[in-house]
C-alpha cells in the first residue's frame, strides 16, 4: 500500500475472529444467541446485574487467552512505520489492538478487562477470570461495580468521539476492517472521510452498507488481507 498522508483504520469484531473471538452478527455471532436489550443496556444491569456480570464474566473467560493475529500485528506495525500521522479507532473491547502493540488506539466502547463503579466512578483494570465475586464491588467505597464498556443507549466517551472523528476529517486514507459497519455513531466514520475528501478501503468478507460508498473493498478475512495489502 503507498503510504498515505495521515492514516486512521476503524475496526470491529472481524479483526479478532481469526483470534477466536466471536463476532455479534455474523453465522455464530453473539446476538445471534444472546439478546443485546437483555444484556448490554444499562437498563438490563439496573434489573438484573449478576445476570448482566455473569454474561461478561464468560465473555472474559473466552477471551482471556484469545492472542493477537496476524491482523492486529499488521496494524501495530502499520503504526510503527508509518512516517505521518496514524490513528486506530477500534469498536472492539477485547484488548487484542493492544496486546499486539498498538498505541494511538481509541477504544471507542470501552474495555471489557476495565471495571467502573457505579457509585464513585473508580475505574480499574482487572485481568481475573473468573471474577471471585460476582457481581464485583468496589475495592474504595463498596459500590456496585459494571463492566467498562459501552451500553446500547449509552453515550460514547467524549475524548475517545472526538479524537476519531477529528482524525477521520483530517485523514487522507481510512482503512475500515472486520466491521458490519451497521453501529453508529462509528459507522459514520468512513462517511466523515469520504466527505474530506479521503480514500476508504473497506476489508471484509461479506458486502457492507459501506460497501457502495468505499474507494474499494477487499473481500477476504483481516489476518489473509492486511499483511499483504500493508506489506507487513
Ligand atoms: P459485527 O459482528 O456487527 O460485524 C463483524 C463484521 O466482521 C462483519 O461484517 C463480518 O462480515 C466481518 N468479518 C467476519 N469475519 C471476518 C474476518 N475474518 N476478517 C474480516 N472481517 C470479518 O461486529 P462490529 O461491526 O464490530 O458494540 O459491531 C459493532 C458493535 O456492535 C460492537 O462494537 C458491539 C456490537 O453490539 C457494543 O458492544 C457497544
Amino acid at each position: 500500500m503507498e503510504a498515505a498522508g495521515a492514516v486512521v483504520v476503524v475496526t470491529g469484531a472481524g479483526v479478532s475472529a481469526e483470534s477466536g473471538v466471536p463476532t455479534f452478527r455474523g453465522a455464530g455471532g453473539l446476538w445471534r444467541s444472546f439478546r443485546a436489550e437483555d444484556l448490554a443496556t444499562p437498563g438490563a444491569f439496573g434489573r438484573d446485574p449478576r445476570l448482566v456480570w455473569e454474561w461478561y464474566d464468560w465473555r472474559r473467560q473466552g477471551l482471556a487467552t484469545a492472542r493477537p493475529n496476524a491482523a492486529h500485528d499488521a496494524l501495530a506495525r502499520l503504526e510503527r512505520a508509518h512516517a505521518g500521522s496514524f490513528l486506530l479507532v477500534t469498536q472492539n473491547v477485547d484488548g487484542l489492538h493492544a496486546a499486539a502493540g498498538s498505541r494511538k488506539l481509541v477504544e471507542v466502547h470501552g474495555s471489557i478487562w476495565q471495571v467502573r463503579c457505579t457509585a464513585c466512578g473508580r475505574e480499574r483494570y482487572e485481568r481475573a477470570v473468573p471474577l471471585a465475586t460476582l457481581p464485583p464491588t468496589c475495592p474504595a467505597c463498596g459500590g456496585l461495580e459494571r463492566p467498562g464498556v459501552v451500553w446500547f443507549g449509552e453515550a460514547l466517551p467524549a475524548v475517545a468521539l472526538e479524537a476519531a472523528f477529528g482524525a477521520a476529517r483530517a485523514c487522507e486514507l481510512m482503512l475500515v476492517v472486520g466491521t458490519s459497519a451497521v453501529v453508529y455513531p462509528i459507522a459514520y466514520l468512513p462517511r466523515v472521510a469520504r466527505e474530506n475528501g479521503a480514500r476508504v478501503i473497506e476489508v471484509n468478507p461479506e458486502e457492507t452498507p459501506l460497501t457502495p460508498l468505499a474507494d474499494e473493498s477487499i473481500r477476504g478475512r483481516a489476518a489473509e488481507v492486511l499483511p499483504s495489502l500493508l506489506g507487513f
